[in-house]
């Protein structure tokens, strides 16, 4: 996939893109599948609320190795719609992962995330710069009842603010403060929720200041984000780093699959 020089200016003055059925009903079909299967396994890299109970974030499945590897990530992580975009709105071919995760927010129960900075954290995981991006893709359709993103247009051109470590709901993080974003939603546009039907994606800048909201629907709400970085901007060593899953010493530049390769892929055996 090509972006258009429209699209890279829409990306530099909003912080974000949003590609309404990115991935075809039957590409999501089958990641929907492999989230199912992975979930079902035992792995520290996937996150439960309670021991053998169902899986609120799986990371790392984009991965050749390991029990949460999946061909058909593997392949979505590659493919030109979002490792392509990424290296176009990044300007550089060489991009790993500093993680994939799929958040999956319960229906009824599944809480908010508060307004946040991904690069906020990424930083303390020793990363320098904010030339990160993160391709969002939604595997369910995702609505404002049932928890979707919101993202705030141009908040990304203040650069990081001096996160504080939330804890006031079930996804504990490095939050933005409640003054600051009073003041920031009081002065930007409205933010945009990130709604549409299953295979909807968003790319958005690290410094972009995102949220999402409890999920009140009778359904699950999953979401995949590939959290792309440029091998040059690989972490510096920091004392107690996070888990490799989540902070990736894989600093190999990722390279493009076929488009069609999310629909030729097989299970990776555990
Ligand atoms: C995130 O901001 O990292 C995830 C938000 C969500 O899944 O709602
Ligand atoms: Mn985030």
């Amino acid at each position: 996939m090509q972006l258009t020089e429209a699209q890279c200016a829409q990306y530099e003055r909003d912080g974000f893109l949003i590609f309404p059925e990115l991935f075809s009903a039957q590409e999501v079909a089958i990641l929907r599948d492999e989230v199912e299967r992975v979930s079902q396994i035992e792995s520290n890299c996937i996150i439960r609320e309670e021991t053998g109970g169902p899986a609120k974030t799986i990371f790392r499945m984009h991965e050749d190795d390991g029990e949460t590897a999946s061909g058909a990530v593997r392949a979505a992580a590659r493919s030109s719609r979002a490792l392509g975009a990424a290296q176009q709105l990044l300007g550089d071919d060489e991009l790993y992962l500093h993680h994939c995760k799929v958040n999956v927010k319960a229906a009824i129960q599944g809480s908010a995330w508060p307004w946040h900075q991904d690069f906020g954290a990424w930083h303390l995981d020793g990363i320098a710069e904010p030339e990160l991006t993160t391709m969002a893709v939604m595997l369910d359709e995702a609505t404002e009842f049932n928890g979707c993103l919101y993202l705030l247009p141009g908040s990304h051109h203040e650069g990081r603010h001096q996160p504080y470590w939330d804890d006031s709901t079930a996804y504990s993080l490095w939050a933005v403060g409640p003054e600051t974003m009073r003041n920031k939603i009081a002065r930007y546009p409205d933010p945009i929720p990130v709604t549409g039907a299953p295979g909807t994606a968003a790319i958005f800048h690290c410094n972009n200041l995102h949220a999402s909201g409890h999920n009140l629907s009778a359904h699950d709400r999953c979401q995949m984000y590939f959290c792309y970085n440029r091998v040059a901007n690989h972490p510096k060593e920091v004392e107690n780093p996070r888990p490799d899953y989540v902070r990736s010493q894989n600093w190999q530049p990722m390279t493009l699959e076929p488009e069609d390769a999310i629909l030729r892929s097989t299970v990776i055996p555990a």
